[in-house]
């Protein structure tokens, strides 16, 4: 009691009590604006940070009252401030800007050396303004953040209304998030052999047959299988089966792998019917890292680079290319200027491809696979040929090649049906090439690119898709992966065996800057903000296709690339993608069954402070203890009661396995 009133007399002393109760600090030298700090460092979910105006650039208003000055900004957004002990206060009036439109929701913070020093609560629009001021005394590092309060960003128009602060020190000014460094979590491959990827594998009756056993482990090694259909040869060098795809039906198989360190088998089924990609595609694509630059040779080193770096190992098989393959009327490089198709109508390639043939031999001497590239219109989304009123042909001459996927991108299409309206629009030309390619002699795994239009997750299996990308480019903001994910996972129904949604490509490691021509630099997504990426796509069963420099894969990027354990999380034989379970604060939890009756469980943290993530096995529909495994570390955890908690870094996840503790053997 004493001591209250000595620090109520002090406060006396050299300050006073404001209107809103709070304690006004020493006259601090000088107030300076939110608007005075550098607001380019302002991460933000939509749009531009604006100075005192709205995000779209209005006069500020809340709830029909108006304010000159302050930052229109966008959920989710964040700003870090340094403040070096030297600022006193921060005063602000937050709410939902009424230019907004629609019913946005948000929630701002204030959060001071890690502490939450303030938090709105849920704000509407229309909702009057809050008023904050926040002792700002000894805090070293500050951030204003405004979540999206849990149910998408759409509308979410948030006003630091008079934002300022009263500084008697070191001035305010904003910087970078924090940096992380890089902390490797999957364990080195053991030199006794690992048998990796999918334990499911389809192919058409009669077709050529390649596949790579991924088996990680000291070469050499020799592998053997027990049951391989009379129509197949294994080498046993090099663990590659090829010869033609045996009679329609199901073959269960064994493959072993032995060298000087041990054994391994795995096992396995061959099923020969109607349907490809019974797991999720993966490989890589070379768009992201070399846009319109691509070559025979950068294609054979990407082959090359995938065995070497162990991709291969752990599942990756195709090596695709992208746009910019054929010839272009006009372009910057003479070698890609050329006529579109010979004298018989077969699309050339440009001068960088001397032997398409050659090159998928090359990919294929590897035990890989190669991918294609090409549009429905008349010319690609680089102004590269296309395959319109030539579909057939070009699907005839991709498959005699030696391609064994086949990207198909919308692009121009969308001028020759402008104006016209319904489902069958979309689909027409997909559907087309569908049926072409389901009458090749070859196995060509149809990926549809078309950003998502016409709701193409609930027809892209029927008009002979095997993937369909769900939304436009993704771009390398993390609030779009992350929002992409939540997409995908709503439309979970659609994803099984042969069918999957594809949220683009993995952009992690050296990737261009989203645009044509972007060099490739160091991708922006900070550690934890990747192990989530790659966590995400695994557990929406996504496709998974790496798209940045092969030849400036690091040990970080491999690490997130090439962890056996989470891939066996994408490629579970029962096709499922992950459903969402919201936590705390925008967190949330992804959760897939897997054939084997386990589950796999992802814990996300979107916010911007560490935090502990917490879920009940009784959220999983589970009772009694569980026995967990941490597959980033592939460790087990050992059984675990009631819940699973774990302290995730800022942006990060957590992913483990969880299933039912088997009774012990009879004695
Ligand atoms: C579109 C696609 C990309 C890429 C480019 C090529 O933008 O979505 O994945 O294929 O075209 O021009």
């Amino acid at each position: 009691m004493k001591n209250q009133i000595l620090v109520a007399a002090i406060a006396l002393m050299i300050g006073s009590f404001d209107n809103t109760g709070a304690i006004a600090t020493a006259a601090a030298a000088e107030t300076v604006p939110l608007t005075a700090l550098d607001l380019k460092l302002m991460h933000q979910g939509w749009g531009q940070p604006q100075v005192d105006r709205s995000i779209r650039e209005q006069p500020l208003a809340i709830a029909g009252r108006k304010f000159e000055h302050g930052v229109g900004t966008h959920a989710r957004s964040a700003l870090w401030i340094q403040l070096d002990g030297g600022s006193e206060r921060f005063r602000a009036h937050v709410g939902v800007d009424d230019a907004a439109g629609g019913p946005g929701s948000v929630v701002f913070r204030v959060l001071g050396d890690g502490r939450t020093l303030y938090e709105s609560g849920l704000m509407k629009t229309n909702q009057a303004a809050r008023e904050i001021d926040v002792d700002l005394r000894g805090i070293q590092s500050l951030l204003l953040q405004v979540d999206d309060g849990g149910d998408g960003v759409s509308y979410d128009h948030a006003n630091w209304a008079e934002a300022r602060f009263d500084v008697a020190g070191a001035r305010p000014r904003s910087i970078e998030a924090p940096r992380e460094t890089p902390y490797l979590l999957t364990p080195a491959p053991a030199p006794a052999p690992r048998i990796n990827g999918p334990t499911v594998y389809g192919c058409r009756p009669g077709n050529p047959f390649i596949y790579r056993i991924p088996t990680t482990g000291e070469r050499p090694m020799t592998f053997s299988a027990v049951g391989l259909p009379d129509t197949l040869r294994l080498d046993p060098q090099s663990g590659v089966v090829t010869g033609t795809a045996p009679a329609r039906g199901d073959y269960t198989l064994t493959w072993q792998a032995q060298n000087r360190h041990g054994k391994a088998s795995l096992k396995f089924r061959i099923r020969s019917g109607d349907t490809l990609a019974l797991t999720p595609p993966m490989g890589w694509n070379h768009w992201y890292a070399h846009y319109n630059n691509i070559t025979d040779a950068m294609a054979r080193q990407a082959a090359d680079l995938m065995v070497r770096h162990g991709l291969a190992d752990v599942g990756y098989q195709y090596v695709s290319l992208d746009d910019c393959w054929m010839n272009a009327a006009k372009h910057a490089d003479p070698l890609r200027v050329g006529p579109a198709r010979d004298a018989d109508g077969t699309i050339l390639p440009n001068r960088h491809f001397p032997d398409m043939r050659a090159l998928t031999d090359y990919i294929h001497s590897h035990g890989l696979k190669a991918g294609i590239y090409t549009s429905p219109g008349p010319t690609t989304c680089a102004g590269f040929t296309g395959s319109y009123q030539h579909e057939a042909q070009d699907a005839r001459t991709f498959a005699e090649w030696g391609f064994d996927f086949l990207k198909y991108d919308w692009c121009s299409y969308g001028r020759l049906v402008k104006g016209q309206t319904g489902l069958e629009v979309f689909q027409k030309p997909f559907r087309q090439m569908g049926g072409i390619l389901r009458q090749l002699p070859r196995d060509v795994v149809f990926n549809l690119c078309q950003y998502g239009m016409g709701n193409v997750w609930e027809w892209g299996a029927e008009v002979g898709g095997h993937c369909w990308r769900t939304a436009g480019d993704l771009g390398f903001e993390l609030d779009r992966v992350f929002d992409v994910a939540l997409k995908n996972a709503e439309h979970r129904a659609f994803s099984k065996p042969g069918a999957w949604n594809d949220p683009d490509y993995i952009q992690i490691g050296y990737i261009g800057a989203a645009r044509v021509g972007g060099e490739p630099r160091y991708c922006p997504f900070t550690p934890s903000e990747q192990y989530s990426f790659m966590s995400l796509w695994c557990l929406m069963a996504a496709p998974l296709f790496y798209s940045g420099d092969m030849t400036r894969l690091d040990e970080f990027t491999l690490n997130v690339l090439a962890n056996p354990e989470v891939i066996a999380v994408d490629q579970d034989p029962l096709g499922q993608c992950a459903r969402v379970l919201p936590l705390e604060d925008a967190n949330f939890a992804m959760v897939k069954d897997l054939e084997d009756g386990a589950q796999a469980v992802g814990l996300f943290n979107r916010g911007e402070m560490p935090a502990t993530l917490r879920i009940p096995w009784t959220m999983l529909g589970r009772t009694g203890p569980q026995h967990v495994r941490d597959l980033w570390r592939q460790t087990n955890l050992g059984l675990i009661e009631e819940a699973y908690a774990a302290h995730i870094p800022r942006h990060g996840a957590a992913l483990i396995r969880v299933e039912q503790p088997r009774p012990a053997p009879p004695r």
